[in-house]
């Protein structure tokens, strides 16, 4: 039996680094999706396979005894076997369309699609369960995770996610069309983080200060997407920036980005980790084949996306 599962990617409206630190943070997941195929095999191996390559290693091989990125596949994988089959093995193959290490979640989508589609080989369908086994996963990666990322890949929609009181869902979201716009810059989100750590060691003062400011502003955005009022959200979004311009996980090219689409869109700030990546723009009906133009001339790659509801999908 093949089992499939697939999920979306993410972008964080607000709150990025800040929810590491027990902030809360509000993240939407898109339309665009990691597909993961998964299945019983008679011999006694784990065989994982995507476009960045193909990996077979025996089930009882320690973790940190391979060198791969494959890592979190490779949890999974043997988490199942060892509690269930230990004389099996799976195979596991990944299609993605998100692009990875530009903040729209592909390695949380990876994991929770992998997690889904193994767990219901097991006949495991508890959603709480798979994402889970998705965040230990991610772990053995990024080991600071604070789990926002997993979660809206998870469940999909809007939601407000806080490490220490979960998360919730939120209803009634607006019809918000957004534009992503990647500046090229592959970041690794483990280094940003570190260096955010960093950051917040060194200034701890500031980093408290922006704190409570981010809050403030979270508490503010989410009334105004209560309302419905995508202008106010696209003021907030722009404020946003300005807090992670301060502790430093903008780039030059990210600017530049912002530059060129400041009078043609509501609002834009990075999605993710930052240190390059990808900006979301909240899009202005009225303005938006004006910003695809500006940014298509200026050589950036951008696609536009909807909210994505439906969440981890298993069939
Ligand atoms: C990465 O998409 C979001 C960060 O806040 C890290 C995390 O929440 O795990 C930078």
């Amino acid at each position: 039996m093949i089992s499939k599962a697939s999920a979306p990617g993410k972008v964080i409206l607000f709150g990025e680094h800040f929810v590491v630190y027990g902030t809360s943070a509000v993240l939407g997941a898109i339309d665009i999706r990691v597909t993961a195929n998964s299945e019983i095999i008679n011999e006694n191996k784990i065989i994982i396979e995507s476009d960045f390559g193909k990996i077979s290693v025996h089930p009882k091989k320690p973790l940190n005894q391979v060198k791969t990125s494959f890592k979190p596949f490779l949890h999974i994988a043997k988490k199942m076997l060892v509690e269930s089959k230990p004389n099996e093995g799976i195979k596991i193959k990944i299609e993605s369309k998100i692009p990875p290490g530009v903040g729209l979640g592909s390695s949380s989508a990876c994991c929770v699609a992998a997690a889904g589609a193994v767990s219901k080989l097991f006949s495991i369908h508890s959603k709480h369960d798979i994402l889970n086994l998705a965040i230990e996963a991610e772990k053995t990666i990024f080991n600071e995770t604070s789990g926002a990322d997993n979660t809206i890949c998870m469940y999909g929609g809007l939601i407000e996610y806080n490490t220490k009181k979960g998360f919730r869902k939120i209803d009634n979201t607006p019809d918000m069309q957004l534009l992503v716009i990647n500046s090229g810059q592959i970041h690794s989100t483990k280094k940003i983080v570190k260096n955010v750590r960093t950051f917040r060691e060194r200034n701890p003062q500031i980093f408290q200060k922006l704190t409570r400011m981010e809050s403030r502003l979270i508490k503010k955005a989410l009334q105004a997407i209560k309302e419905n009022d995508l202008v106010t959200l696209g003021r907030y979004m722009v404020e946003n920036q300005s807090y992670l311009e301060k502790i430093g996980v903008s780039t030059d090219r990210i600017r530049s980005i912002l530059q060129i689409i400041n009078n043609t869109t509501l609002g834009a700030k990075i999605t993710g980790a930052g240190g390059g990546g990808c900006v979301i723009a909240l899009a202005d009906s009225s303005k938006i084949k004006q910003a695809v133009r500006q940014i298509k001339e200026n050589d950036y790659d951008c696609f536009s996306a909807k909210i994505d509801f439906k969440g981890l999908d298993t069939f």
